[in-house]
C-alpha cells in the first residue's frame, strides 16, 4: 500500500484510543462506582498477559539459537512486568468486600479462571491440563491457541534442550519427553545443575532467572489467594470453584522442581 493511502499516524488513531476507551462496559444498575476499577484492572492483565507470551515466545526462540544473553535480557523484561503484575493487587485491595458485592451478582459465572491467556501462560511454563482444553469452546480463538500451545515445548524443555546443546549429558529420555506431561524431579537433571552453577556462570545466571520466574509466578499466585480471601472470604467463586480454598492448593508448586532441590546441595 502506498504511503499516502494511510492518514497520518496520531496519539488517538495509532492506539486507537476510541475503541479502546469504549470497551468498558460495567453490567451493574447505575452502574456501580467500583465496577470500573474491577473491569479495567482485568483488561490491563490481559493485556500484559498478551504482552507475556510475546516476549516468553522470544525467549523460547532465542533459546533454541543458542543466544544465552539475549534470552537472559528477554527474561529480566518479563521478571519486570510480572513484579508490575503483582503490586497491581494492592489496587484491588483498595476495594472493600461490600464494595466488591455491590456487583458480583452481576458477573454471573465470568472469573479469571476462564482466562486463556493465562492458562497459555501456564501451559508454556509447564502446568498442563487436557482437562483445561475442554473448558474452551470448539472452534474459538483461545481453544486453537491453548491446543498449539498443548503440544508446543515448555520453557524447561527448551532450557534443556539448550543445555545439551552447551555440551551437558542431558539424558536422551528428558531431551525428547512427552511435553504435555508435568516437569517431575530428576536427580539426573540435578547433577547437572550443580556443575553449571558451580562451574558455568553463564548458565549459571539464566538458571537463576527461571527461579526468578518460577518465585514470581508463586508470589502472583499467594497474593491473588490473599486478595480473594480477604474480599470474599470462605465463599464460592464466580467460576464454581470452592474460591481461595482451591487457589490455596494452587499455591507453592514449583515450576522448576530441579532448580530449587539443588540448593542445598550447592
Ligand atoms: C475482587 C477481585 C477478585 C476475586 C474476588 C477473585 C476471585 C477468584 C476466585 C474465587 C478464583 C477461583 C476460581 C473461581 O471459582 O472463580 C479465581 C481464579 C482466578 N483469578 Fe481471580 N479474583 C479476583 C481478581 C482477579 C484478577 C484481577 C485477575 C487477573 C487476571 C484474576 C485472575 C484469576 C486467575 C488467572 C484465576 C485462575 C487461577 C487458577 O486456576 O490457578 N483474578 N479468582
Amino acid at each position: 500500500m502506498s504511503e499516502d493511502t494511510h492518514p497520518a499516524a496520531t496519539y488517538q488513531n495509532y492506539l486507537r484510543i476510541d475503541e479502546l476507551l469504549s470497551l468498558q462496559q460495567p453490567r451493574s444498575v447505575g452502574p456501580e462506582h467500583d465496577e470500573t476499577l474491577f473491569i479495567i484492572i482485568h483488561q490491563v492483565y490481559e493485556l500484559w498477559f498478551k504482552e507475556l507470551l510475546h516476549e516468553f515466545d522470544r525467549v523460547m526462540q532465542l533459546l533454541e539459537a543458542d543466544e544465552s544473553h539475549r534470552s537472559q535480557h528477554t527474561l529480566k523484561r518479563i521478571l519486570t512486568i510480572l513484579k508490575v503484575l503483582v503490586a497491581q493487587l494492592d489496587i484491588l485491595e483498595t476495594m472493600t468486600p461490600l464494595e466488591f458485592l455491590s456487583f458480583r451478582d452481576r458477573l454471573d459465572a465470568a472469573s479469571g479462571f476462564q482466562s486463556d491467556q493465562f492458562r497459555q501462560l501456564e501451559f508454556l511454563l509447564g502446568v498442563k491440563s487436557e482437562q483445561v482444553l475442554g473448558r474452551f469452546a470448539a472452534g474459538s480463538r483461545a481453544l486453537a491457541a491453548l491446543e498449539r500451545r498443548y503440544s508446543a515445548p515448555t520453557i524447561w524443555d527448551a532450557f534443556l534442550r539448550y543445555l545439551s546443546r552447551e555440551r551437558y549429558d542431558v539424558p536422551h529420555s528428558h531431551l525428547a519427553r512427552d511435553v504435555t506431561a508435568p516437569v517431575e524431579p530428576s536427580p539426573e537433571i540435578q547433577r547437572i545443575l550443580i556443575r553449571v552453577y558451580r562451574g558455568d556462570p553463564k548458565n549459571a545466571e539464566l538458571c537463576e532467572r527461571l527461579v526468578d520466574l518460577d518465585e514470581g509466578i508463586q508470589e502472583w499466585r499467594y497474593r491473588h489467594v490473599k486478595m480473594v480471601e480477604r474480599t470474599i472470604g470462605t465463599r464460592r467463586g464466580t467460576g464454581g470453584s470452592a474460591g481461595a480454598a482451591y487457589l490455596k492448593e494452587t499455591v507453592g508448586h514449583p515450576l522448576f522442581p530441579d532448580l530449587w532441590a539443588i540448593r542445598a546441595d550447592l
